[in-house]
């Protein structure tokens, strides 16, 4: 990484082209609780009222300088349910937010989710100042693959198409034919015109989508940390304590354990699933985030949390975005020798009919 997309962008930092805005008094005041209280309805059933105090100020203060910096907040599912009720301005999967973020008038978007996120929204918005609250936030999958290894397969499996997933790195993502998300690879694969499709670097995924389709899938070594540790038998297990609760997984988890669920989707498709069929009792295999997230909106449905929880999604928090508006930090920033190929992946992915 690091030169800007933008030529207007380059040599200043986003601090230097917006200036640095004053930390402002984080102490709660009831004017302030006052305020706030319409959005502590939204989560107030995940939140204990006693935690509320600590999230209000920063609720109140990153609502009002969003506004101040013309700024959105994409945040992925598996946000926490104070960034996904409270601040957040657009959620969803990692294809809706791909989506949204061609759509976004502000001038800075501030990504709560990982960099692979970030860097997708900086490909689609050239011109605008994209920030990730904390740049650490990574993810397993992106870091298993390297725009080199996907150099060596191409080698390997000359004129083998190459559909990536999005979790991986601008470098990455220019080395490939096509993108795909958890809630298309299916359709992407049946759209290359190949009988054998490079499908990388999710194994599970890639699994998962050989299941669903004719073509030979090759595949690479990657896993999400977070779904590889669900197994089959511990979800017969639930199912033989419970043969009620509906088990939804995610597609980045072992075949054994799609196997045996009632639905497999993107974190979108298993909110949606949930909230068009109100199980009465529902395990969602995936990050435990998101069921609190939709908890609020689904007050009936009784949601077991497996609590594995992602500890790159979880690097970005309140105090994170707060200091992203402050100090506007940290831009993403994407090479520009890759950005247009990277570019064009993801575009074919969005445009596919
Ligand atoms: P979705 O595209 O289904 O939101 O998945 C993204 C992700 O990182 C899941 O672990
Ligand atoms: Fe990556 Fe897995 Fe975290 Fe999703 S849950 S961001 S795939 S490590």
């Amino acid at each position: 990484m690091s030169l800007n997309l933008s030529p207007k962008h380059q040599g200043h930092s986003a601090a230097e082209r917006f200036g640095i805005i004053e930390r402002p008094d984080l102490t709660c005041t009831p004017a302030l609780l006052k305020e706030t209280a319409h959005l502590y309805e939204r989560v107030k059933d995940v939140i204990p009222a006693i935690e509320w105090p600590v999230h209000a100020p920063y609720v109140f203060h990153i609502n009002r300088l969003k506004k101040e910096r013309n700024a959105v907040i994409l945040a992925h599912n598996y946000q926490t349910a104070q960034i996904y009720n409270c601040v957040a301005d657009i959620v969803g999967d990692s294809l809706q937010l791909a989506r949204d973020a061609t759509r976004v008038d502000a001038e800075v978007i501030i990504q709560g989710g990982v960099h692979f996120m970030a860097e997708t929204s900086k490909l689609l918005n050239p011109e605008k100042t994209v920030l990730i609250p904390d740049s650490k936030a990574g993810c397993s999958l992106s870091e298993s693959i390297t725009g080199a290894d996907v150099r060596l397969l191409k080698q390997r499996y000359p004129g083998v198409p190459v559909v990536t997933y999005v979790n991986t790195s601008a470098e990455v993502k220019a080395e490939t034919d096509i993108c795909c998300t958890s809630a298309n690879a299916v359709k992407v694969v049946e759209s290359v015109d190949s009988d054998t499709v490079l499908c990388i670097p999710d194994e599970y995924l890639a699994m998962n989508v050989a299941n669903q389709t004719k073509k030979k899938i090759l595949t690479w070594k990657g896993r999400c940390e977070v779904h590889e540790r669900f197994t089959a038998e511990e979800l017969l297990a639930v199912k033989a304590a419970d043969p009620s609760v509906e088990i939804i997984a995610h597609p980045e988890c072992h075949p054994d354990v799609i196997a045996v669920s009632d639905f497999a989707g993107s974190t979108s498709g298993m909110i949606d699933y949930v909230k068009s069929h109100h199980p009465a009792r529902v395990l969602l295999v995936t990050e435990c985030s998101m069921a609190s997230n939709i908890q609020a909106s689904l007050p009936d449905v009784e949601f077991m949390k497996p609590c594995n929880l992602c500890p790159h999604m979880q690097r970005i928090t309140l105090p994170t975005i707060l200091d992203s508006l402050l100090m506007m930090t940290e831009e993403v920033l994407v090479d520009p020798a890759i950005a247009d190929r990277a570019r064009l992946a993801v575009e074919l992915m969005i445009n596919l009919k």
